[in-house]
């Protein structure tokens, strides 16, 4: 396994910065989301592009275990799926809330018991927001006290149907119980996914599970079995956010990123950016079974804007980002409605928040998200990532318009979704 702890890295600020950025990870939903539906299937599937990171990486390790045979060549696989067989050891999903409640949901539908641990961060995270509306399809599903890993799955209990209206907007959930309903007797209705990224509707059709939409509910009827499938992971729009944020912010720059998804669920931090004033071109090359295509950011003056709670899923992961380009911008931007992001990797308000305040920067915290005055040049400073790779992403964004360098303490756990990120960065200066 990676070592995905600790160290630290220094980043320089940027005179110039352009190109087309290298290396764009395949997506790392997708990727997740193509692996185990692969390891679901009946037959050999062919994946291209996966995310290299650890999180993908703690995905496959669990459907090996679970008898699925994946062979991977660097960021292709070959997935021969099946019916799964009860694990000899707990499945450790490492950092990845997305392998864990994925497979928390698909467990259930298939009737198979284990154990689901992860690692400090992940065993903090909530688990209850999917092992209660399991346990409404007739689950048994156990948490640990704080309803938090390990997640025990029994064995051997059949689902059934049922209408789940979900409390949070939460992608992961609503894969989460699509999975489970794949294995159900009757019909399995989701309300509340609201905007949250689409990509397991979009998908599971294509693994020959038939998905209906009905207004803003999803309906998935079980049983169905899954088929496998050849899919190419799109580029991570989430990976190339960190570049076009830089595009953004460092005067005279222009960047280029190629192949990325385009799936509107995820694009608002480009809406946001263009919103702010930023020079966005976006050209569309394919639209099946995700949209697909080339975004280029050009710095220009940027100003504040406000982002409300329907805007939040289509930007979530990027929130933090957003914090580090409002500190680039004229005015305050605000962000409201996103307390979802005190429960991602890390607490992301408040890393943001005490990163951004050692940068001298100007930031409020509240309950459900930040408020963000530009203006004033950032500073170099040491700032801690929490563990988080995002926020380890952001700071090092930070750094390339502050007035000196940018140490992240805290900066291995890039690892989790992009290995080759300061490297990357790197070979943008002009
Ligand atoms: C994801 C959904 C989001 C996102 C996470 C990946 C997915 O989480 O933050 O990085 O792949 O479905 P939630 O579903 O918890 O909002």
């Amino acid at each position: 396994m990676m070592n995905t702890q600790a160290r630290s890295e220094t980043v320089a600020p940027a005179r110039a910065l352009g190109g087309l950025a290298p290396n764009i990870p395949g997506d790392k939903s997708i990727s997740h989301r193509a692996v185990i539906f692969a390891a679901m299937a009946e037959g050999e599937s062919r994946v291209s592009n996966i995310a290299p990171g650890e999180d993908v990486a703690s995905s496959m390790r669990c459907v090996a275990q679970l008898g699925a045979i994946v062979e991977r060549t660097g960021i292709d696989a070959r997935i021969r799926g099946c019916a799964w067989h009860d694990p000899s050891a707990a499945l450790d999903c490492g950092n990845s809330g997305t392998t864990m409640r994925f497979l928390i949901g698909a467990l259930a539908g298939r009737g198979i018991a284990a154990t689901l641990v992860g690692d400090e961060s992940l065993s903090r995270r909530p688990m209850l927001r999917v092992a209660e509306p399991l346990r409404a399809l007739g689950a048994v599903v156990d948490t640990a006290p704080g309803g938090t890993a390990p997640v025990h799955v029994r064995g051997g209990h059949p689902l059934h149907g049922g209408h789940i209206r979900m409390k949070v907007a939460s992608a992961q959930l609503a894969s989460s119980l699509m999975l489970a309903a794949t294995g159900a007797h009757g019909k399995v209705r989701i309300s509340g996914a609201g905007s949250a990224r689409d990509h397991t509707a979009k998908m599971l059709p294509h693994f020959g599970v038939a998905v209906q939409r009905d207004g803003d509910d999803i309906v998935v009827e079980g049983p169905q079995r899954l088929h496998a499938a050849d899919f190419r992971v799109p580029g991570d729009p989430s990976a190339a956010a960190f570049w076009l944020a830089a595009a953004a912010i460092v005067p005279g720059a222009r960047i280029r990123v190629e192949n990325v998804n385009l799936n509107p669920t995820r694009l608002g931090f480009v809406d946001a950016l263009q919103r702010m004033g930023a020079g966005v071109e976006i050209t569309v090359t394919s639209e099946e079974p995700e949209p697909m295509g080339h975004i280029e950011v050009s710095a220009r003056p940027l100003h504040a804007l406000a982002i409300e709670e329907p805007e939040v899923p289509a930007i979530l992961d990027e929130l933090p980002l957003l914090g580090i380009v409002a500190s680039y911008a004229s005015g305050t931007t605000t962000v409201r409605g996103a307390r979802e992001l005190r429960v991602k990797e890390s607490d992301r308000i408040a890393v943001l928040v005490n990163g951004l305040r050692a940068l001298g920067g100007t930031v409020n915290e509240v309950d459900d998200g930040f408020d963000v005055t530009g203006g004033t040049l950032l500073r170099g400073a040491t700032v801690n990532s929490g563990g988080d790779h995002r926020l380890a992403m952001a700071f090092a964004i930070a750094a390339l318009g502050a007035s000196a360098p940018v140490t992240i303490d805290d900066s291995a756990c890039v690892a989790i979704s992009h290995p080759s990120f300061f490297s990357d960065l790197e070979a943008l200066r002009r």
